[in-house]
Order: structure tokens, then C-alpha cells, then sequence
């Protein structure tokens, strides 16, 4: 073997030696990181364009024939051992960064769930609901009406006409004609007595044909409109009407079923109930329905919770009942009223507000 042959081969030995402290140094420098950034940064050092490896790739060009292949293949082995190096660094970091993630995030399924919060009947509604339930419990049935009514059943037809001074007892909200909209006449029931009216027809259209009409006995709840708002008004409330009519039904038995009834309401024995003489267009003899209790804070103090009396024979026509064989008794409560003193509520407001502290006490 010549010499520059050997040194030639101590050359080369010389430069492989190079490649595997390369591979190593990359190696243990990859293995220092921990951060995805700092990984890549350390890559281009060794792998990036004028990275060590690509530099010595570079000097391939100047070497002799015999000499590149070899070269050649040995820095290519290297670049492979340090990409694998690489991935493998690269893999363990992104697993290390998702099991930090999953650690953070993780969701303990033993805790108890926050629940939806149970819903519950609007204090006006529960009022309507005991008063329906007291009133089917001695036979009244419960019937409804429209809430957009005409003038007719609202005044005329309850012996209310045209420019009756009566009226003017009700601030009306009257419907507007519009384009596509021909509403002479109609308006938003001031009251629920159109249900009178309205039952009664029913009824006599059901049972006129009989010899022996059955009695009608019946409460209509619902929403009436008047144009009013303070802290005992609200322009939308509610009435429960009441009507009895048979033959023979008297103011005694008005005053029975309203006494009766409002002492239920209250579960108390200890109310007073007083008939206080009044008008009404569709009753005569008419009455204001007071009662006062005899204990507590309100005692003493008289207040006024609806108004009756016995249904007009003019009324009774109109519903197509003859008023010289049947009669009958009626009654108009606001039960609004009956919540407020039952639950001791001083604002009427408060009912539409929709605010649920107030709501949330009544669940
Ligand atoms: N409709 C009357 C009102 O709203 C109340 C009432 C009903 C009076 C039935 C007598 C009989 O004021």
C-alpha cells in the first residue's frame, strides 16, 4: 500500500468518525429538549440548509470519484439516524404536551350534575286551578270564551247599549279596522260576562228541545284587558265568572255558594262575607261581593273581591232562556285580588314581570 493511499484511508476513517459524533451530538441535543419550537430550531442546525450535515454533503463534490460513493453513502446513513433521532424526540414531546393536555382538562363523570331546575305554576294560574277545583267539587262545570270579543257580547247583548253611560265603567281597548282587517265593533273583552251570554246559547241550542232544561252551573276563567296600569291594575287580569241559572235559583243561593266558597279559598272559618249593594247593567238586584278577616294583619279591613247579583231578565233573553220560568244568579271575581291577599302580595306588577325571584317562591 502506498502512502497517500493510507492516508487517504485515514482520511476517510477520520471523516466516518466525524458522521457518528454528528449522529451522537444530535443525538443527546435532541434528547435535552423538551419545548416543539426548540426541536425544530435544533433540527435546522444539524439538517437545515447550512446545517453541519449539509455542509459536509456539500464538500462530496470535491472529493475523488472512488471516494464520493462511499462518502456519500456514510453522511446519508448519518442524516437518516439523526431524522430518526428526530422523530422519535418529536413523537415524545407531542405525547408528553397530550397527556399534560388530557391531565388538564380531564372532566371528573363522578361529579353530580347541576340539574335543570324545576319549573312551576305562576301564582295567578295556581289561583285559577283552586278555584276551578272548589267549584267542580259542587257540580260547576268550567267553560270559556274568546279574549277578542264583539261589542255585542262584551255590552249590548249584557243590556248594555250603544251610549249606555254604563260603558263608559270600562276604559275598552278596541280593535283598529287595518288593510285585510274589517274589525268594526270588535274589541278586548273588558270582562268574562260575554261567556255568559255565550254559554247560555250554547246551552239552549244543547237542551232547549227538552221539557226540563238542565240547570247551568258553570265558572269561566280568563283574561280580560282594560286600558289601566298602577300598582293594583294591570291592563291584562283575570276574572272568574260565575253563572247559576234553573228554575227557582235565588239571591239565597248566590250568597251560599260565594260565602261558601270564599271561606275554602282561605281556609278560614273565621271570615266575614258582606253584600254590599251596587249596580251592574246585567243584574238586578246587584251587589259588591267584600270580605274581611277577623285575624291576622288585614283584620277588620274590608275588602272588595267581586261583583254579582241575579242575572237580568233582559240578559236571559238574550242567551235565549225565558225569563219568566228560569232565573239565575251570576258573579264576577277578580281572582288576581284572591292571590294577593292569599300569598300577601301589595304589588299586582309583580305577577308580569317575569322576575323569577318572585316566580321561584311559588314553586
Ligand atoms: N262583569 C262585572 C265586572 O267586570 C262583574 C260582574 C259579573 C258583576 C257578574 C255582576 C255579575 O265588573
Amino acid at each position: 500500500m502506498q502512502d497517500s493511499e493510507h492516508i487517504e484511508q485515514l482520511d476517510q476513517l477520520d471523516q466516518f468518525a466525524q458522521l457518528v459524533e454528528l449522529v451522537a451530538v444530535a443525538s443527546a441535543e435532541f434528547a435535552r429538549i423538551n419545548d416543539a419550537a426548540q426541536l425544530e430550531q435544533a433540527k435546522a442546525r444539524f439538517l437545515g440548509k447550512s446545517g453541519a450535515l449539509t455542509e459536509l454533503l456539500k464538500g462530496l463534490g470535491k472529493l475523488p470519484a472512488d471516494q464520493r460513493r462511499s462518502q456519500g453513502a456514510a453522511i446519508n446513513q448519518a442524516k437518516d439516524r439523526i431524522e430518526a433521532a428526530l422523530f422519535e424526540r418529536r413523537e415524545l414531546i407531542k405525547r408528553v404536551a397530550l397527556d399534560a393536555q388530557l391531565a388538564a382538562e380531564a372532566l371528573d363523570v363522578t361529579l353530580p350534575g347541576r340539574g335543570r331546575g324545576r319549573g312551576g305554576l305562576h301564582p295567578a294560574i295556581r289561583t285559577l286551578a283552586r278555584i276551578e277545583q272548589l267549584f267542580r267539587s259542587i257540580g260547576f262545570e268550567v267553560a270559556d270564551g274568546p279574549e277578542i270579543e264583539t261589542d255585542w257580547y262584551n255590552f249590548t247583548s249584557l243590556n248594555t247599549p250603544e251610549n249606555h253611560p254604563a260603558r263608559s265603567m270600562h276604559d275598552t281597548f278596541y280593535l283598529e279596522s287595518s288593510p285585510g282587517v274589517n274589525a268594526p265593533g270588535v274589541l278586548l273583552r273588558t270582562h268574562t260576562s260575554p261567556v255568559q251570554i255565550r254559554y247560555m246559547q250554547a246551552h239552549v241550542a244543547q237542551y232547549g228541545h227538552l221539557e226540563q232544561m238542565p240547570e247551568i252551573r258553570i265558572i269561566a276563567p280568563g283574561r280580560v284587558y282594560r286600558v289601566d296600569s298602577d300598582a293594583t291594575h294591570s291592563p291584562m287580569f283575570h276574572q272568574v265568572e260565575g253563572l247559576m241559572v234553573g228554575e227557582n235559583v235565588s239571591f239565597a243561593d248566590l250568597k251560599g255558594v260565594a260565602a261558601d266558597f270564599l271561606r275554602r279559598f282561605f281556609e278560614s272559618d273565621d271570615l266575614k262575607t258582606r253584600f254590599r249593594p251596587s249596580f251592574f247593567p246585567f243584574t238586578e238586584p246587584s251587589a259588591e261581593i267584600d270580605v274581611a278577616f277577623m285575624s291576622g294583619p288585614m283584620e277588620g279591613r274590608w275588602l272588595e273581591i267581586g261583583g254579582c247579583g241575579m242575572v237580568h231578565p233582559n240578559v236571559l233573553a238574550n242567551g235565549g232562556i225565558d225569563p219568566e220560568r228560569y232565573t239565575g244568579f251570576a258573579f264576577g271575581m277578580g281572582p288576581d285580588r284572591l292571590t294577593m291577599l292569599r300569598y300577601g302580595i301589595d304589588d299586582l306588577r309583580l305577577f308580569y314581570d317575569g322576575d323569577l325571584r318572585f316566580l321561584s317562591q311559588f314553586k
